[in-house]
């Protein structure tokens, strides 16, 4: 019989075509374990004894689909997390976008955002541009289809793993641009918090109300989907793109067995192409 702890293959189809249809993520066939391990605590939160009567809830209550997107997310992350997306973006890419001198702001967009510490590990060196370029400004946008972590990122204060790395290995820029104690928890200043906004959004949909990025990050969340829908995200961000913009992901995903108009400048960097099939002009 059905309990909390065991799942029917009627009720895991089930479950898997809900989180689908709520996220685009894919859980693959041998992943039953997670949703178990991820949503026992939320059946026992309910009072619920089996997963039917949970699969009954959600068709009735948005919030409670909210409340397992997010349950199933996964949102791991920390700042500075692979060093050489960084060494790129500050020693190529801005010190480019400067010199073109763009009179307008760098727009930074971090999809799939998580609780943050991309989008703030981003201003960070923005901010250290903005203190050393003249007329330099810049606004990153951090959006995540999760709003638990949502909230945390707008909170924007952290303890112990998340900043761990980027303390150690750039403990010039940690005493520059966080404030805060290993008690309380530390935040970036404030000059570049006024520049970071977050906000709810799926992937799979398009960006509304917002102006071209010169860099987007899409780090870490593309092997939650099929290819099909990678492409879609892809062509997405392809749109909001500027033809001189950059594209960042993650260590472990690739473009290269997908549809896209982006080619790679080095693995996990991509820029836009254009329609005639060479670079963007
Ligand atoms: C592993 S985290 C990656 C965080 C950050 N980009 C990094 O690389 O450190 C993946 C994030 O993707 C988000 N995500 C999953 N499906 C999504 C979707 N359809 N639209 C937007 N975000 C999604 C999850 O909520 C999660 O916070």
């Amino acid at each position: 019989m059905e309990s909390s702890k065991t799942m029917s293959d009627g009720d895991f189809a089930k479950l898997r075509a809900i989180v689908y249809s709520q996220t685009g993520i894919n859980i693959g066939d041998s992943r039953r374990s997670l949703l178990v391990t991820r949503l026992r605590p939320r059946l026992r939160d309910l009072g619920l004894t089996d997963y039917k009567a949970y699969i009954s809830r959600l068709s009735q209550d948005a919030a409670e689909r909210q409340e397992l997107t997010n349950r199933v997310t996964t949102n791991e992350t920390y700042f500075y997390r692979t060093p050489r997306v960084w060494t790129y973006f500050n020693e190529v890419y801005v010190p480019g976008f400067i010199r073109k001198a763009q009179n307008r702001p760098l727009r930074v967009w971090s999809a799939a955002a998580s609780t943050g510490e991309e989008a703030y590990t981003t201003g960070v060196f923005l901010e250290e541009m903005r203190s050393r370029a003249d007329r330099f400004e810049y606004a990153i946008l951090g959006t995540d289809i999760s709003s638990r972590v949502i909230d945390v990122a707008t909170a924007g204060l952290y303890k112990g793993r998340p900043v761990a790395r980027f303390r150690q290995d750039r403990p010039d820029l940690f005493a520059r641009h966080m404030t805060g104690s290993d008690e309380s928890g530390w935040q970036v200043t404030s000059q570049i918090r006024s520049r970071i906004r977050f906000r709810q959004h799926s992937l799979l949909d398009p960006l509304k109300n917002t102006a071209q990025f010169d860099v987007i990050f899409l780090r870490n969340v593309l092997i939650y989907f099929t290819a099909a829908d990678q492409e879609v995200i892809l062509k997405h961000a392809r749109s909001l793109l500027h033809p001189d913009g950059v594209l960042f992901i993650g260590e472990s995903e690739s473009l290269k067995h997908i549809n896209t108009d982006f080619e790679q400048v080095e693995p996990i960097i991509y820029r836009p192409v254009s329609r005639s099939g060479g670079p963007a002009a």
